[in-house]
């Protein structure tokens, strides 16, 4: 058996090292870690083992699982930064040292990426609202089907206040709660469907870097009514970011897991850059990832007050999570995402002159 986990363990290193996209990187995970992947087969055989070998071989395969994850994660942080490294290469260029001409201030990049993704969200009928940025834990988890002790928490940890559980906001879907409740009666009374998107500047506890930062910004948006279905929510994306990036994009959805979602999908564009056909950009694979997105969970809609027990599919909807910061560096090719808050005037006033 510890023959076999060490063979694993060179074959996932082999094939790790190989590997230059995300997708290719999720296949050698499910390899591993589906339902059907070998750490699967090794808990199986782990029945056969002698009872009195049982815990130490148990801690054995316990162990590899740890390290080959802790390597999954770290080898898809790289590829996403590289991603990103080679897409700011491509993008408008800027030179952090050009002294301030402006005296009179300019406006933040985030701030001008922001007012445009609401002109293109105001056109298609969307509200516009703003939220807090101190939250409570309902609002932030509890409100979006994240229990206490869900291990999904892990995933955003935050800044808690020592007061009243409350917390800074670790994404914006915060605010659905409140967007819900706010349009709910209108949509009920008037059939006047909710479409909202709500901006806002998030929190996470995160290490630093070029590419991390523990506050940005991200842009959720919402839609509820009757019958609203995967349909619409592929047809609202593809064009919506066909408005955003200035022409026709396509879209492909991928299984992606939020617990405020279901069905949750990771959104993805064929690479601006190459068409599809597979360039750095893109890390060869043809796509960029984008956007999380996903059908409403009936719990997030049964707590935001829209559907009851009796019919929790009256109403459905779909919700999106644009991450502003991404597509300001994106669009303007800042290379450190730290640029945005050390407060350099002479780097973030050239964006615009006011
Ligand atoms: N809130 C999620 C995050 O920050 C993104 C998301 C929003 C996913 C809406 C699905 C739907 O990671």
């Amino acid at each position: 058996m510890k023959e076999r986990i060490e063979k694993l363990g060179a074959q996932f290193n082999e094939a790790l090292s190989g590997i230059t996209d995300t997708e290719a990187l999720e296949n050698l995970r499910l390899q591993f870690m589906s339902k059907k992947g070998y750490i699967s087969e090794l808990m199986k055989e782990l029945g056969k083992v002698p009872n009195e070998q049982k815990k130490e071989v148990g801690q054995t395969i316990n162990t590899f699982k740890q390290e080959i994850t802790e390597l999954f994660e770290k080898k898809k942080d790289e590829l996403i930064r590289l991603q990103e490294e080679i897409l700011i290469q491509g993008a408008e260029s800027y030179d952090e040292s050009l002294p301030t001409e402006d005296p009179t201030g300019s406006y933040h990049p985030i701030t001008l990426v922001q007012r445009e993704l609401e002109d293109i969200f105001e056109s298609m009928g969307f509200d516009i609202e703003d939220y807090t940025e101190v939250v409570t834990d309902f609002e932030c988890f509890e409100a979006v089907n994240i229990p206490p002790f869900h291990p999904a928490r892990d995933m955003q940890d935050t800044y808690y206040l020592s007061t009243a559980n409350q917390l800074l906001k670790s994404h914006t879907s915060a605010a659905q709660n409140a967007i819900l409740r706010k349009y709910g009666d209108a949509l009920k009374k008037d059939g006047r469907p909710i479409r909202a998107v709500f901006p806002g500047r998030c929190f996470r506890n995160e290490a630093v870097d070029a590419s991390h930062d523990n506050t940005f910004f991200q842009m959720e948006g919402m839609m509820v009514d009757k019958d609203i279905s995967i349909s619409n929510l592929i047809y609202f994306m593809k064009t919506m970011l066909s408005e955003v990036f200035g022409r026709e994009v396509t879209v492909r959805l991928r299984p992606g897991f939020f617990p405020f979602v279901e069905p949750g999908f990771e959104l993805d564009i064929k690479c601006l850059n190459c068409g599809g056909t597979g360039c750095p950009s893109c890390g060869n694979s043809g796509w960029l990832e984008l956007c999380p997105c996903g059908m409403i969970h009936p719990n997030v809609l049964k707590l935001g007050g829209i559907n009851t027990d009796e019919d929790p599919f009256e109403y459905t909807g779909f919700a999106f999570g644009l991450g502003l910061t991404r597509l300001a560096m994106m669009k303007y090719g800042v290379k450190d995402i730290r640029t945005f808050n050390d407060g350099d005037l002479s780097a973030l006033s050239q964006f615009t002159s006011r």
